[in-house]
């Protein structure tokens, strides 16, 4: 009975600790779609997995050293400054992971999307892309 008593609190207890990590912020669960040029420049709109990152990287990494702001479609990325070696092109360089020859990774999303957070709860979901 004591047993059954404690796997239960213990269920409890890690609903809530899933609930609290949830909850303040959807977007770093999410995806983001960048397309403020893509499109309009003739290549898929950008789909950057912020949950795939984020389980290998620091918050801080993006959002102070490379100097990420962290919002959606708050910074204004460029190709060339990526291929700078700024922003996206800080990591995708052959060395930290793969480079930037392979376009269709980063513009994977269908034509249409907007900039924006898409899945991780907020309106949309998964399956849109
Ligand atoms: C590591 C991810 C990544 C890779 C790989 C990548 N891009 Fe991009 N690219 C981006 C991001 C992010 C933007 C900004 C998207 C936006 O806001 O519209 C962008 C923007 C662009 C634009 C819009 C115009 C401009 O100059 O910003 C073009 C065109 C483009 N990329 C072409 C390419 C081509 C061609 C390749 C392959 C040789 C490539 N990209 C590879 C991430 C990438
Ligand atoms: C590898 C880089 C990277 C890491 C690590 C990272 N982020 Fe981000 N984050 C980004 C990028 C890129 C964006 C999108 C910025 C844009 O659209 O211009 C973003 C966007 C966000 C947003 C905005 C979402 C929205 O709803 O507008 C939040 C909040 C955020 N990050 C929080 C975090 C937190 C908290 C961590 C650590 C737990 C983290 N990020 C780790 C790169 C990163
Ligand atoms: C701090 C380093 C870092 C930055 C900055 C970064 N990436 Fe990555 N990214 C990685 C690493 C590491 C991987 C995993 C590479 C591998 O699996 O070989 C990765 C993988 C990816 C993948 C593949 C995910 C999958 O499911 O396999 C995409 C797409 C991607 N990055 C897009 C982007 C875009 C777009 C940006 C800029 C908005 C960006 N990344 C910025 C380090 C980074």
């Amino acid at each position: 009975m004591s047993i059954r008593r404690r796997t239960f609190g213990f269920g409890i207890a890690l609903c809530l600790v899933a609930l609290l990590a949830i909850g303040p912020a959807f977007g770093e669960y999410a995806d983001v779609v960048l397309n403020k040029r893509a499109e309009k420049e003739g290549v898929r709109p950008v789909i950057y997995p912020h949950w795939f990152h984020r389980i290998r990287f620091r918050c801080k990494v993006c959002h102070s050293e490379l100097g990420f702001k962290m919002r959606a479609g708050g910074n204004d990325i460029t190709m060339a400054d990526i291929m700078d070696g700024k922003f996206c092109g800080m990591c995708h360089n052959d060395e930290v992971a793969w480079g930037l020859e392979h376009c269709h990774r980063c513009h994977s999303g269908l034509p249409g999307l907007e900039t924006g957070i898409r899945g991780g709860g907020k309106s949309g979901g998964p399956g849109l892309y």
